[in-house]
């Protein structure tokens, strides 16, 4: 500070000034408000307080956690965070053993496991589904619609748990397994196109699906895997071929094309990808799409 012992007071004001004069004007030096310096030492005493009881400054070593002085009261946001973080997880471990050891009939009817379940089910299909059956299980061509009630192998909850752990024509020696023959080595041309013409006739509706010779030849060839009534079968993963959903098509150029030289989807297994209670969870949110069977 300067000395003012010398300096003049302000007739007008009273205070002091600074001693510097420019043309007349002189400086006041109007000293700061008591309430205001009060607050300053306060707030001086409040930092070195501050520093002392929690983390404030950082260190160059190792001292401290992450770089930094640890502070008396020992606590740090680092560790608030893992708190928070085991806390969490110890919320979920209560959920997760709970749906882990209940059967999915059980677990349909407990609001707090569904919802636990279908959280997991629906991130999990998000990470590993998607990219072929769509955000929404929508499907596209040759990948099927996982929200409708058709179903290649079944829509029960063990049917699509059995689908998505051991998968469909996987690398797993449990997974399932079908192949529709090739038939242009067994059938005419003319044969195939009087099956083709049923198939396409019946999907539409027909009350009389074309000829009797259609109908023949397809309960000769076909009916073994598709049914009689060409509802499909679950058990060979044969498509349901009386509706309007369609793996490969549905003109009858597709429908030939897959009579003569037959395509044949291939789901991967997650068993091992996937933890056993991600396939579980992904079963419920498979299920719950919209298409699930009892
Ligand atoms: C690489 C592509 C691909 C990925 C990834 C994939 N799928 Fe599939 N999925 C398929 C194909 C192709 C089929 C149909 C197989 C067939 O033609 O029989 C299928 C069939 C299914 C079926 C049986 C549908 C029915 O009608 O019976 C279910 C259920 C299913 N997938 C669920 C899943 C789930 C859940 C995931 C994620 C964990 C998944 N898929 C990941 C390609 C895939
Ligand atoms: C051994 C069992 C088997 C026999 C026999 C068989 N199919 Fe198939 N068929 C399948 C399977 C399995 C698929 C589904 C392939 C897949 O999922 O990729 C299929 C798919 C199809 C599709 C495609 C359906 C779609 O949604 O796009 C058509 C059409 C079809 N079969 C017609 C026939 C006709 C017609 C015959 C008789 C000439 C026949 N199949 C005989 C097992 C069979």
């Amino acid at each position: 500070m300067t000395d003012h012992k010398n300096n003049e007071v302000d007739q007008h004001s009273g205070t002091q000034t600074t001693g510097h004069e420019w043309d007349g004007i002189k400086e006041l030096d109007t000293p700061m408000p008591r309430w205001w310096l009060l607050t300053f030492y306060v707030c001086i005493i409040w930092a070195v307080g501050y520093w002392y009881v929690y983390p404030a400054w950082p260190t160059f070593g190792g001292e401290g956690i992450r770089g930094g002085t640890v502070g008396a009261s020992d606590w740090t946001s680092y560790k608030q965070l893992e708190e928070s973080q085991a806390e969490i997880v110890a919320r979920r471990a209560v959920y997760q053993s709970q749906f882990d050891s209940a059967p999915f009939a059980e677990i349909k009817q407990n609001e707090a496991l569904f919802a636990f379940g279908m959280a997991g089910g629906k991130a999990a299909f998000g990470d590993n589904c998607a990219t072929c059956h769509g955000t929404g299980g929508a499907g596209a061509s040759g990948y099927p619609n996982l929200n409708d009630d058709d179903w290649l192998w079944g829509g029960t909850i063990e049917d699509i748990y059995t689908t998505i752990r051991y998968g469909i024509r996987a690398n797993h020696e449990e997974t399932r397994y079908s192949e529709m023959p090739a038939f242009s080595e067994m059938l005419d041309a003319d044969d195939i196109d009087v099956i083709a013409d049923y198939v396409v006739k019946t999907s539409a509706g027909a009350a009389d699906a074309g000829s009797s010779t259609g109908a023949e030849a397809f309960a000769e060839n076909c009916a073994a895997c598709h049914g009689d009534t060409l509802k499909g079968m679950h058990d060979f993963g044969a498509p349901n071929l009386s509706d309007s959903l369609w793996l490969y098509g549905s003109s009858k150029d597709d429908i030939v094309a897959q009579i003569k030289k037959p395509k044949h989807g291939l789901m991967p297994s997650w068993e091992g990808r996937l933890d056993a209670s991600t396939i579980r969870q992904l079963a419920l949110y498979v299920h719950s799409l919209g298409g699930g069977e009892e």
